[in-house]
């Protein structure tokens, strides 16, 4: 038996420092939910805030990984610096030394989720990574473990937070792309180089993660279709408005049976009664249709020092809690087999279109055709604006295949009275 559970953390930026300060101010508190102590052993770190907010014992802070990933002593080995060079060899080496291992990096749980659940398989240890996606809203346990009774259909999320603080204000304020991220960059949000999250790198990692969880089995992060929403413009917003609809950036994964799995990211227009539709700021949600639960949306902080921390530290204490059943579980269900993934082309939407074309008689006989030639059927048509022998044309189509909307697209570029296809937006939640 055991007389406390010993933790050994990487990094001290502001995860870690977060995990840290909730770990020592809580200790006692922590070790009376977990039913044995737990106990901040050991911090390897670059980087040391001095001084830091809070009293570390003689011994605790060392520059030698070892201390963590070999020795005896560790029960649980913490990785908060992200990335996919030192964090992924700290894991391999903590799981095969028999430690379990508690992760917010969703770029490694994604890329390496599967290996790293397999080694922890055979040392009888876990891999936890309730951090990695949406901070603390507790998504991960919910899917593996409450939601596990169920059979999850479909998974739409806001997974990335400095891109729905994006959106929200460009709708709120009329705001161009370059001014919200600018924003979002003042206020620490969007990074200086802002692609992992306005490409929607950091939305796809997530969503790969989840949707292995929700459709049991393991989806490789380059499976997903992924856009992100620098092409989104104030005027696309306001149009999506006036339809019914606002413009958000939606992690889709739906279960097409037999056919596949839809798994896609890329802004998209959200009816205006969703749940979805009113996330506001840098909130993160997610919203899942299951046989059994019906609907349900988990919905919170999606990133930031605390919210991140605690999500981290209820892994810790779910390991202490659960500390002398010693197998291991599969924490990213790689006991179920691989599943195809649905080609983009192959999946069905309605479409927003905006095009800049010449105002005049036969242009909308022109573009109707190309439509018609491709089976794009329209559902609505709209001009609202026309200057100096210029017009925008507004198309909303009916459901249709992607390849189809993407050749009827490529010939209508073609077409002399179109000038730019300013925007095409996906409408609706499948
Ligand atoms: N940069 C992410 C976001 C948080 O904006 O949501 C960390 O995944």
């Amino acid at each position: 038996m055991k007389d406390a559970i010993k933790v050994g953390l990487i990094g001290l930026g502001t995860v870690g420092g977060g995990v840290a300060r909730i770990l020592i101010e809580n200790e006692d508190s922590l070790g009376r939910r977990a039913g044995i102590p737990v106990k901040l052993a050991k911090i390897n770190t670059l980087v040391l805030k001095n001084p830091l907010p809070y009293p570390l014992a003689d011994g605790v802070l060392t520059s030698d990984i070892k201390d963590l990933v070999e020795n005896p002593e560790i029960d649980i080995v913490v990785e908060c610096i992200g990335g996919v060079g030192a964090a992924l060899d700290f894991a391999r080496r903590a799981l095969g030394n028999g430690k379990h291992f508690v992760t917010s990096n969703k770029e490694l749980i994604a890329k390496y989720g599967p290996e790293l659940t397999e080694i922890a398989k055979s040392n009888g240890v876990n891999l936890y990574f309730e951090a990695s996606v949406c901070g603390g809203i507790p998504i991960i346990h919910g899917l593996k473990n409450n939601l596990a009774s169920d059979n999850i259909r479909k998974l739409f999320g806001i997974l990335n937070g400095t891109t729905n603080y994006i959106l929200d204000k460009m709708t709120r304020e009329g705001a161009e792309f370059a001014d919200a991220l600018a924003e979002a960059q003042k206020l620490g949000y969007a990074e200086q180089n802002p692609t992992n999250d306005v490409d929607a790198f950091d939305a796809a990692y997530k969503l790969s993660i989840l949707a292995g969880l929700a459709f049991h089995s393991s989806f490789k992060f380059d499976q997903i279709h992924f856009e992100g929403i620098r092409s989104i413009s104030a005027s696309d917003i306001a149009y999506a408005k006036s339809l019914g609809y606002a413009i958000k950036l939606i992690a889709t994964g739906v279960d097409c049976g037999e056919k596949g799995v839809q798994l896609r990211v890329h802004p998209t227009m959200v009816p205006l009664e969703h749940p979805l539709a009113n996330i506001s700021g840098a909130f993160n949600a997610v919203f899942v249709e299951g046989d059994y639960i019906g609907q349900a949306m988990f919905y919170g902080p999606g990133a930031g020092m605390l919210p991140t921390a605690s999500a981290v530290v209820g892994d810790i204490v779910d390991i202490a809690m659960t500390h002398e059943l010693t197998h291991s579980h599969p924490s990213m269900l790689t006991n179920f087999g691989p599943r195809e993934v649905l080609p983009m082309g192959l999946v069905e939407s309605e479409y927003y279109l905006r095009l800049s074309v010449a105002d005049k008689p036969g242009v909308l006989a022109k573009i109707a055709s190309v439509c018609g030639e491709f089976g794009v059927s329209l559902k609505s048509v709209d001009q609202p604006e026309a200057e100096g022998g210029l017009a925008e044309l507004i198309l909303v189509t009916h459901p249709v295949l992607e390849k189809s909307m993407q050749e009827a697209l490529a010939k209508m570029r073609g077409l002399d009275v179109v000038m730019k296809v300013e925007s095409l937006i996906r409408v609706g939640l499948a």
